[in-house]
């Protein structure tokens, strides 16, 4: 969406995966103050996404909304400028039917959608501060053309406060995440590929709920032709520091995330981060390759079905390759410098993890532990500096 935000994919931290409803102004400033004082916010982290259930189930005699008056007693508008006195951006949710999804599914008691209230609440979100909406359907009903058309009121309602503000979209899953996908990048900044992530590395689905981070990478990679400055797949907020995975897999899964130009936003709790949580977060490397500016999604070069290997091309010429093991025993994951657009005939690669440097003719290989992923930034080759990267067979995305 050309809406002149998100040129990358956008940064930062959403209540939802570690807290659902449990959220109150306190625990978000507590996180905005994680978020400035753990590295995160230095490292690129910006959006402080506040999910469902903070609203107060009754708008007020005007019909604008208002936060829950017991738990975010200080109103929005405050939490907004606190996370602004932090040098960080302000996201919210809402949801474009009569109620969010916490409600829909009954576990939060009162909620109001912005059906029929679109434009006033886009005005109220800029008058609070709001940088970020997460915008999430959720009901079995609606068409995808309903979908459309009800994504885009909001859409158009944004852009007419005039503030800019990213607009992260996460539309049905019967009409739309079973079936082809539909590119949403002429409605959103980002949009959904899936049911909801979960903190396991496989849960078996190909689309249903809820999905683990294989899962949702076998979805994702087929849609890289969709991303661009402006707009991004959107394969859920992070499990990193959550439990559920060994410190290889939480590696693989941003590594992964930041290869295929995902949004990073992470979904921890930050008061409290482990060290490997932090330095897999934080990884320079990773989030430069993430954030490259020509916003493309890595490409899948091959896959064999243990051995996956997604190359994504950077500003400057380098190729960031991701040599991702699948199966459940070490293994050496293989491609050429050709077979990533490069020509030439010695290059550097750059280990994003250990920042080490090795030279080569050619091959590019590691050995990969299970559910692992490597990552080099491949540069040199005394060749031209590729200026496309045709690479892909999409079709051969699927696993
Ligand atoms: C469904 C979304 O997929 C989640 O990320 C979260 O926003 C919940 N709805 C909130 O109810």
């Amino acid at each position: 969406l050309e809406n002149g935000v998100a040129r990358t994919p956008p940064m930062g931290w959403n209540s939802w995966n570690t807290f659902g409803c449990n959220i109150n102004e306190t625990l978000i400033r507590q996180m905005t103050d994680a978020m400035a004082n753990s590295g995160m916010r230095d490292a690129g982290y910006q959006y402080v996404v506040v999910d469902d259930c903070w609203m107060n189930p009754n708008r007020d005699s005007s019909g604008n909304l208002q936060g829950d008056p017991t738990r975010f007693p200080s109103g929005m508008k405050a939490l907004g400028d606190y996370i602004h006195s932090k040098g960080l951006k302000f996201g919210i949710y809402q949801a474009p039917l009569a109620e969010t999804c916490a409600q829909y599914f009954n576990s939060y008691p009162g909620s109001t959608g912005a059906l029929g209230h679109e434009e006033q609440d886009a005005r109220q979100f800029a008058a609070w501060g709001v940088d970020f909406l997460k915008y999430d359907w959720c009901s079995p009903s609606g068409t995808i053309d309903d979908q459309v058309r009800t994504f885009a009121k909001m859409r158009d309602a944004l852009r007419a406060t005039g503030r800019p503000i990213v607009y992260s979209i996460n539309s049905n899953s019967i009409h739309d995440k079973t079936g082809p996908r539909r590119n949403w990048s002429d409605v959103a900044n980002m949009w959904r590929t899936t049911e909801d992530i979960t903190n396991k590395w496989d849960t078996g689905q190909t689309n249903g709920y809820p999905m683990g981070i294989q899962n949702i990478v076998n979805v994702t990679v087929p849609l890289a032709s969709y991303a661009a400055p402006g707009g991004f797949n959107d394969p859920d907020m992070m499990e990193v520091g959550r439990g559920g995975m060994n410190d290889t897999e939480m590696r693989s899964h941003f590594a992964l995330w930041a290869v295929m130009a995902s949004p990073l936003i992470a979904g921890n709790d930050l008061r409290n981060m482990d060290s490997a949580t932090s330095t897999i977060l934080k990884n320079t490397n990773l989030i430069a390759i993430n954030q490259d500016s020509l916003g493309l999604q890595g490409r899948q070069v091959s896959n064999d079905g243990t051995r996956r290997v997604l190359a994504k091309r950077l500003a400057n010429g380098n190729v960031a390759v991701a040599l991702f093991n699948q199966g459940g025993g070490t293994t050496t994951v293989s491609t050429t410098a050709s077979a990533i657009g490069l020509s030439g005939s010695s290059f550097t690669l750059r280990d994003a993890w250990t920042n080490g440097t090795t030279t080569t003719s050619g091959t590019i290989s590691a050995s990969v532990p299970a559910h692992g992923t490597a990552v080099y930034i491949v540069s040199g080759g005394g060749g031209p500096v590729p200026t496309s990267f045709s690479l892909v067979s999409q079709s051969s995305g699927r696993c």
